[in-house]
């Protein structure tokens, strides 16, 4: 284990249990303690510098350090150190944020409402979405259909959306109705000549038959991350969401548009509906909402669906439903003045400027004897790993040269983030193209390196 007695290491392995790691390992191995950042950089207790290149948790967009966001809370907390939203109460902050926001996106959009975090937005989905059909009479309306490989958060409700074997395996999840349908991805799971339009095709199909088989009366919403992330780095095929969208619409299913990691610039616009043309009935929002900075998410709603859901608190006397922290004028005065550098910096357009850098300099690696696909869009990738290129055969057992592949990068300065063995990228917004070039240096020798260690190791021992 890294660290020596009673440093911060040691006391991290006797009294933390970490979110969504190998708790046994951690013992074995320890911490890295992040001590600060910079720009795009971060540097450990012992002074080493890495590239950021996932943002923290795909999410700090203005980059670390900014001291406007800094000096944004400290201004808030010196006035109005909190207050909460329930019962007819307000603050400046939490209002402009909503009216910004409503603004931003798409026109459908016209109310937003505040979480902490993205799952509670997504658990917050799920009650509106059931609240909203309660309202309508609709009270058979009520599963949810997501997709394999999504990510839509941890909590019971989000968690059960999530499509990952890894967050449900073992907690008893899905707790709330919801089928999964396939994932859009065409490299894994597009039939051998199939075309982007054709897969699609079969996907807006099977979603039909899906809700014919549930029974359209008993479906409530479709949720997706426009461009999955956690999943993978996972763009859809050619066509998909303008189909998805069509059978949606037919049988009066929710349309929910998860822009957890999407939103704000990652694709290059503003929200990655904006890109792919997706018109929500919801829309999640977080992550680089506040750069991380704070704790901040939204979920913006339709005018139907705010209307359905403030006759129904007249009602029966409220809409019960809120966080302590919901609107917190802490993050909204962070998250407005992030959105202000988004703007000012015009981070939008270098996401898209850059991103095309990074999309092919890393496209330029799919020769790599250990590449198997290599997607994203805008600032946004991944490097698929496999054991065969041709038969595109994974690793055996998967994540092990994943896992290595991502202890390595830290040797060459570079935090990258490992899914299984797909490598995903998703630096700063404020990253330049010199950076991208320094960081697909890192990852190219990094890879090298586990080539070269594979020639004389088998992938169980790594
Ligand atoms: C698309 C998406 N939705 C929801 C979430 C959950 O957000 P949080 O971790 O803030 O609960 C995430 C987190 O990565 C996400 O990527």
């Amino acid at each position: 284990m890294r660290g020596l007695p009673n440093s911060i290491q040691a006391r991290d392995v006797e009294y933390v249990l970490h979110p969504v790691t190998n708790a046994r390992k951690h013992e074995e191995i320890g911490p890295i303690v992040i001590d600060r950042g910079e720009g795009i950089y971060v540097y450990d207790d012992q002074g080493n510098r890495y590239l950021e290149a996932l943002a923290g948790l795909w999410s700090v967009a203005v980059g670390f350090g900014e001291k406007r966001l800094v000096e944004a809370a400290a201004r808030q907390m010196a006035k109005l150190p909190y207050y909460h939203t329930f019962s007819h109460k307000t603050n400046e902050p939490s209002v402009l944020l909503a009216e910004r926001l409503v603004r931003m996106t798409p026109d459908r959009l016209k109310r937003a409402f505040f979480t902490n975090s993205g799952s509670e937005a997504n658990d917050s989905v799920i009650k509106m979405v059931w609240y909203y059909n309660n309202a309508r009479g609709l009270h058979q309306k009520k599963k949810f259909i997501s997709r394999t490989n999504a990510y839509h958060g941890i909590t019971l409700a989000s968690g059960s959306l999530t499509g990952l074997p890894a967050n449900q395996r073992d907690f008893d999840l899905p707790f709330v109705p919801v089928r999964h349908v396939t994932c859009p991805h065409h490299y894994r799971f597009a039939e051998p000549g199939e075309s982007e339009e054709a897969f699609a095709d079969r996907l807006a199909a099977e979603l039909e038959a899906v809700i014919l088989e549930e029974g359209p009366e008993t479906v409530a919403a479709f949720i997706g991350e426009p461009l999955m992330g956690a999943g993978g780095v996972l763009p859809p095929p050619a066509t998909y969401w303008d189909k998805i969208q069509a059978v949606c619409r037919k049988y009066d299913v929710l349309i929910v548009a998860d822009e957890v990691i999407n939103g704000f610039g990652r694709l290059g616009t503003m929200f990655a509906c904006d890109y792919y043309g997706i018109d929500p009935d919801i829309m999640v929002l977080s992550k680089q909402i506040t750069s991380s900075y704070q704790p901040l998410a939204a979920v913006m709603i339709s005018q139907e669906l705010y209307d359905g859901i403030a006759d129904n608190s007249r009602k029966i006397g409220t809409f019960g439903h809120g966080f302590t922290a919901s609107g917190h004028p802490v993050p909204a005065a962070v998250a407005l003045e992030n959105l202000d550098i988004i703007e000012e910096k015009n981070l939008v357009e270098n996401a898209r400027r850059v991103g095309e850098v990074m999309q092919v300099e890393l496209r330029k690696l799919a020769g790599h004897p250990l590449v198997g696909e290599v997607r994203g869009v805008g600032l946004i990738a991944a490097v698929e790993l496999v054991a065969d290129k041709a038969t595109k055969a994974k690793f055996d057992p998967v994540g092990k040269v994943g896992a290595h592949v991502f202890s390595r990068a830290h040797g060459n300065g570079l935090i990258i983030r490992a899914i299984g063995d797909v490598i995903a990228f998703c630096p700063p917004l404020i990253i330049n193209e010199e950076q991208v070039h320094d960081m697909v240096k890192r990852f190219k020798l990094t890879l090298d390196e586990t080539a070269q260690e594979l020639l004389n190791r088998d992938v169980a021992s790594m």
